[in-house]
């Protein structure tokens, strides 16, 4: 059953429940064919991306969001699948991203918050959209409707990556580093690679998590560039990416 599973769960190509339901029958009497003994198969894919790349090949209808909409349909490439989290926790670790702070100010109070879930949306309008774990001290004050400032954090920042994950809380964040506030009282990193400036435009709710979007009202840069990256659990400076 495995190399069915297997298949189910890179079904990446099948767009509709029908089609996934053709793969599963087309899968089922393939494996009936060969129980009884190990299976060998001449042309059987060595690899999870060796079978995704089969079924791509053989159906390269592209996957819609509306067909499976996380909220109440389970989408079927996931189902029964107890190792895909994990399986999708590693696929994360390769995935290299650049470390933001996002900063608000609600209320008086200051908030940070390291994140990688941070995106640039479209530039007409020109935005940007996070994603905020719904237990972040920072979600209440977006949820309220606070703007925010995206701060792409420079390689020599990592105490900072680090201060405003957990290490503290609060206003302590604000202690190490440049910070700086503007016009309107919002606290930004003066010496990051690049600060956005963003109105809250929209937001949300994803299971744990809220997206909220930003319209970005202003922008600055710094210094040539040399972000923080994240990966496989690591920060380490892009020249070492
Ligand atoms: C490298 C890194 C990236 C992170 N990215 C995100 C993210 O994109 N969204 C998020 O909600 N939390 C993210 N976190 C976790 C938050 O930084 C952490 O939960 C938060 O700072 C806790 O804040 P609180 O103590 O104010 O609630 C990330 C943590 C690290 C170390």
């Amino acid at each position: 059953m495995d190399y069915v599973h297997a298949k189910l769960r890179t079904n990446m190509a099948a767009s509709t429940i029908e089609e996934y339901n053709a793969v599963k029958k087309t899968s089922e009497e393939s494996e009936t064919q060969h129980q009884g003994g190990p299976r060998v198969l001449a042309d059987q894919p060595q690899s999870i991306l060796e079978l995704q790349r089969d079924l791509e090949d053989s159906n390269p209808v592209p996957v819609h969001s509306s067909h499976c909409p996380a909220s109440n349909i389970p989408h079927p490439a996931t189902n029964g699948d107890h190792d895909l989290p994990l399986r999708i926790k590693e696929g994360l670790r390769r995935h290299a991203k650049a470390v933001v702070v996002i900063t608000c100010r609600h209320e008086g109070q200051r908030y940070a918050m390291a994140a990688t879930a941070a995106c640039e949306l479209s530039l007409e309008p020109p935005s940007l959209l996070v994603c905020v774990n719904k237990s972040a001290s920072i979600h209440s004050p977006l949820t309220k409707g606070a703007d925010f400032c995206i701060n792409i954090l420079h390689s020599s920042h990592q105490t900072i990556a680090r201060m405003c994950s957990g290490k503290v809380k609060g206003e302590a964040r604000f202690e190490e580093g440049s910070w700086a506030e503007d016009e309107q009282y919002m606290p930004y990193l003066s010496d990051a690679q690049a600060n956005f400036f963003c109105k809250l435009d929209g937001s949300f709710s994803y299971g744990t998590h809220e997206v909220f979007i930003g319209h970005i009202r202003s922008a600055r840069t710094n210094g040539p560039v040399d972000p923080l990256v994240y990966v496989d659990g690591s920060y380490i400076p892009l020249g070492q990416a």
